[in-house]
């Protein structure tokens, strides 16, 4: 295929040349869940370790100034890999600390404003007021948001799914009025793969003064996307959808949001000043970061993005809407397999859940494993989305740069095993 080519990006990961389950060759397609980690970016975290390990902001030694140095050249190359700023970039341990940092910002609000302390009104919740999710989110972006309701007495709403896994975009005119403080949707799902229109879903939350938060895990790693262009107020994604490390998260804010914020983790590092009687706090991003910071996390997430861009987040998009066609139409055609999700290509991700008539989702997933094909299978941590389309659960492949249209041909293969295997006609 034009552009990414495979088998030269399949050698830069080491784990993609071991074998599994009897000496088969792995082809893994659970990328939604993590990614693999290409050479380059395990080396930028040993390559720290063994360079320059010390405690970033702290210490006034070398390797204290050499850590800090990589730590926040890492958070300016990340934001200028989705058109930030350094200051408006904070690192967390993962999306979903992101997520609920933005969701506490609310209930902790309300909660200082109840004991007199002077908080911005944006963030203030109380009954009456409501808070707009979408019925295709991922369990990160609906829990917290679930507790902040709790705390404060607002309520939840959701924008409905359509029956090809699209949002129920006429049902914004209802949703979205005087009461909604707060919008947060999913900019592209990891079970559906559908990739919502945010851009108008925040445009029309600004229109009331509402706060508007993208969860853009699934998008960030996987096409170009300019933050500010989403028109978002904040904006989480995690490092290792990316070929990044496990343990670092990103949440991005404007300035003004960041400004008007309350920290949500507090302790060292994020202060200005100390007293026994009380605090004042550090300005962001480092009002968020309190603790040790994830130093090397940092340096292999600079190192993935390094790996991305020399690839071209265009040529990524472009690679994955072809493993995507491909992918549709195979299984579009392929006798008892339902797509649970928009069955065209456009404006979707390379995500695709699906369910084998006759057979559980586990027992699919089981019969790939077999075969070598690394699935995941379940709810995906989307269960109400599981629920709108009456599955208990789904299979679900999520290709990446490394996989290629032979990977599909296997996945179809494997799904006609399972035909076979639990004697389901097809
Ligand atoms: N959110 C990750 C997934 O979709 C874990 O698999």
């Amino acid at each position: 295929m034009a552009g990414i080519e495979v088998a030269r990006i399949k050698a830069d990961f080491p784990i993609l040349g071991r074998t599994v389950r009897d000496n088969k060759p792995l082809i893994y397609l659970d990328s939604g869940a993590t990614s693999q980690k290409p050479v380059e970016v395990l080396d930028a975290e040993r390559a720290f370790y063994e360079t320059s390990n010390a405690a970033a902001h702290r210490g006034a030694h070398q390797l204290a100034e050499e850590a800090t140095g990589a730590y926040e050249s890492a958070r300016a190359r990340v934001g200028e890999f989705v058109g930030a700023a350094s200051e408006n970039i904070v690192f967390t341990k993962n999306a979903t600390e992101s997520l609920n940092l933005a969701a506490y910002a609310f209930s902790n609000s309300t909660a200082l404003a109840r004991w007199g302390t002077r908080v911005d009104p944006r963030f203030q919740l109380k009954p009456g007021d409501s808070v707009l999710v979408t019925q295709m989110e991922h369990h990160a972006n609906l829990i917290p948001w679930q507790e902040v309701c709790a705390k404060t007495g607002a309520t939840l709403r959701w924008i409905p799914l359509t029956d090809d896994g699209r949002l129920e975009m006429s049902a914004l005119e209802e949703l979205i009025d005087s009461s909604t403080k707060v919008v947060s949707v999913v900019h592209q799902s990891n079970i559906l793969g559908t990739i919502n229109p945010v851009a108008e879903i925040m445009a029309r939350a600004h229109a009331v003064g509402a706060v508007g938060v993208v969860d853009a895990c699934q998008s960030i790693p996987h096409m170009p996307v300019d933050v500010r262009a989403l028109g978002a107020d904040l904006v989480a994604w995690s490092g290792h959808k990316m070929l990044g490390p496990t343990g670092i998260g990103v949440l991005y804010g404007t300035g003004e949001i960041l400004n008007a914020m309350p920290p949500f983790l507090t302790g060292g590092s994020m202060i200005a000043t100390v007293e026994m009687e009380g605090s004042t706090y550090a300005p962001p991003p480092q009002k968020f970061e309190a603790g040790v910071s994830m130093v090397a996390q940092a340096v292999g997430l600079a190192a993935a993005v390094d790996y991305l861009e020399a690839l071209g987040m265009q040529q990524v998009a472009a690679h994955e809407h072809a493993l995507t066609e491909y992918a549709l139409l195979l299984l579009g055609h392929l006798p008892g397999v339902k797509i649970i999700g928009p069955g065209q290509a456009e404006d979707r991700g390379s995500a695709i859940s699906f369910v084998v008539e006759g057979i559980h989702p586990h027992d699919v997933g089981q019969i790939l494993d077999n075969m070598g094909i690394a699935v995941r299978v379940g709810h995906h941590c989307a269960w109400p989305t599981c629920r709108r389309f009456a599955v208990p659960a789904t299979t679900r492949i999520s290709p990446y740069i490394y996989n290629d249209l032979s990977d599909i041909d296997a996945v179809v293969e494997g799904i006609c095993e399972a035909q076979r295997f639990f004697k389901v006609a097809s």
